[in-house]
C-alpha cells in the first residue's frame, strides 16, 4: 500500500486567510479559514493593501492551527500546495511566500495552483466526479460554466462580460442598504418577498455561454433612484428577489444546455456564490428533472478555503507536476494551462 499523500495548502487571494491538511486528496484533516470580512466592511468591499496586511499577520498561526487540528507534525506533510492565482496580487505573495518557505525548509515539493481549479476540486471532497462534467462557477470575482473533459482539464466554455456574479449581488446589496458582502443578505431578504419585482433576463446571443450581469444591475439602480425621487417606498424584498430570480435564471438555463452539448455526466457547482438557497434549489430541480447528477457542496467548501486548493493540488501530486521555488504570484491566470 502507498504510504498516505499528506498536502498542506494555503489559500491567500483574497480576503480570506486559510491553511488545511487534506490526506489522499479527498479527506480533510483540517481547514481553518479566517475571513477579514469585519474589517472590509466599513470599506463596502475589500481594500487590497489592508488584505495583504491581514495576512501577514495571520498567515503563520493559521498555518500552526491547521497542522494542530490535523493531529500532525510538520514532517509528516507530503507536498506544500498554494494558490498561485488568480487574485490580489499582494495577498497572493504572501501565501506563496509562506508555502515557498515552508516546501524548502521541509524539503518537499512545491505544488502552485489556479484558484478556481480549486473551486471545482473542491466538489471532490465530498463526492466522486464523474466525466465528462460541467462546473458553474460563481464566485465574488469569477463567473464561468467550464467543460471538464477529463481530470485536471479545463475549457471554459462562456464567462462573464461584466460583472462577477457575486459582485452584481453586492453591489445591488450595497443600493438596497445591505452590508457587505451582499450575497447572504440579498438571499434572505428575497426569502420574505411575495412577489418578485419583474426585471430583463440578459440572455445574449442565442448560441453563446458568456454572461452579463451590468445591464440588470443598472436596472435595479434605476428602479431604486425612481423610487426614491417620487418619495416611494422602495420594495426591498421583492427586488431582492426579482434580481435573485433574474440571476439564476439565466446561470442555471446556460449550465443545462452546455451540460447537453457536452453529454456531462455531472454537473457541480463552486464559488461563493453556490452558498445561495435559490441557486441551489433551482439547480437542483432542473438536474433532477434532465437527469443530471449534481453535486453541491457545503458552503464551507464553496467560499474560498484551503481545503480545496489541497483538492485540486492532488492531482498534480499523481502527476508529479510540481512547481519551481521561484514561482510568480499570477494576478491574471489561465485556467487551461494551470
Ligand atoms: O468564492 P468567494 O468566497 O470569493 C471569491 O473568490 O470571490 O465568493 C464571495 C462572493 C461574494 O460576492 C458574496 O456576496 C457571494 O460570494 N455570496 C453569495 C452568498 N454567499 C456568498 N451570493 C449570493 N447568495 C449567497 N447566499
Ligand atoms: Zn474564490
Amino acid at each position: 500500500m502507498k504510504p498516505a499523500c499528506r498536502i498542506l495548502a494555503i489559500e491567500t487571494s483574497c480576503d480570506e486567510t486559510s491553511a488545511a491538511v487534506v490526506e489522499n486528496g479527498t479527506i480533510v484533516l483540517s481547514n481553518v479559514v479566517s475571513s477579514q470580512v469585519q474589517v472590509h466592511r466599513q470599506y463596502g468591499g475589500v481594500v487590497p493593501e489592508i488584505a495583504s496586511r491581514k495576512h501577514v499577520e495571520s498567515i503563520t498561526w493559521i498555518i500552526e492551527e491547521a497542522l494542530r487540528q490535523a493531529g500532525i507534525g510538520r514532517s509528516e506533510l507530503s507536498a506544500v500546495a498554494v494558490t498561485q492565482g488568480p487574485g490580489l496580487v499582494g495577498s497572493l505573495i504572501v501565501g506563496l511566500v509562506a508555502a515557498k518557505t515552508l516546501a524548502a525548509a521541509l524539503d518537499v515539493p512545491l505544488i502552485g495552483v489556479h484558484h478556481i481549479a480549486g473551486h471545482i476540486y473542491a466538489n471532490r471532497l465530498v463526492e466522486e466526479l464523474k466525466y465528462p462534467l460541467v462546473a458553474l462557477v460563481v464566485s465574488g470575482g469569477h463567473t464561468e460554466l467550464v467543460h471538464v473533459p477529463e481530470p485536471g482539464v479545463f475549457r471554459i466554455m462562456g464567462q462573464t462580460r461584466d460583472d462577477a456574479a457575486g459582485e452584481a449581488y453586492d453591489k445591488v446589496a450595497r443600493a438596497l442598504g445591505l452590508p457587505y458582502p451582499g450575497g447572504p443578505h440579498i438571499d434572505r431578504l428575497a426569502a420574505d418577498a411575495d412577489v418578485p419585482v419583474q426585471l430583463p433576463r440578459s440572455w445574449l446571443e442565442a448560441d453563446t455561454y458568456d454572461f452579463s450581469f451590468s445591464g440588470l444591475k443598472s436596472a435595479v439602480l434605476a428602479l431604486i433612484n425612481q423610487a426614491k425621487m417620487k418619495g416611494d417606498v422602495v420594495n426591498r424584498p421583492g427586488v431582492a428577489r426579482g434580481f435573485q430570480e433574474a440571476v439564476i435564471e439565466v446561470l442555471v438555463g446556460k449550465t443545462l444546455r452546455a451540460a447537453r452539448e457536452t453529454d456531462a455526466r455531472q454537473v457541480v457547482l463552486a464559488g461563493g456564490v453556490a452558498a445561495n438557497r435559490g441557486l441551489r434549489e433551482l439547480l437542483s430541480r432542473s438536474c433532477r428533472e434532465a437527469g443530471l447528477p449534481l453535486i453541491v457542496p457545503p458552503v464551507e467548501y464553496c467560499t474560498d478555503n484551503a481545503a480545496m486548493i489541497a483538492a485540486a493540488a492532488w492531482l498534480k501530486w499523481e502527476r508529479k507536476q510540481f512547481s519551481p521555488l521561484d514561482i510568480k504570484a499570477e494576478p491574471i491566470m489561465k485556467l487551461e494551462t494551470w
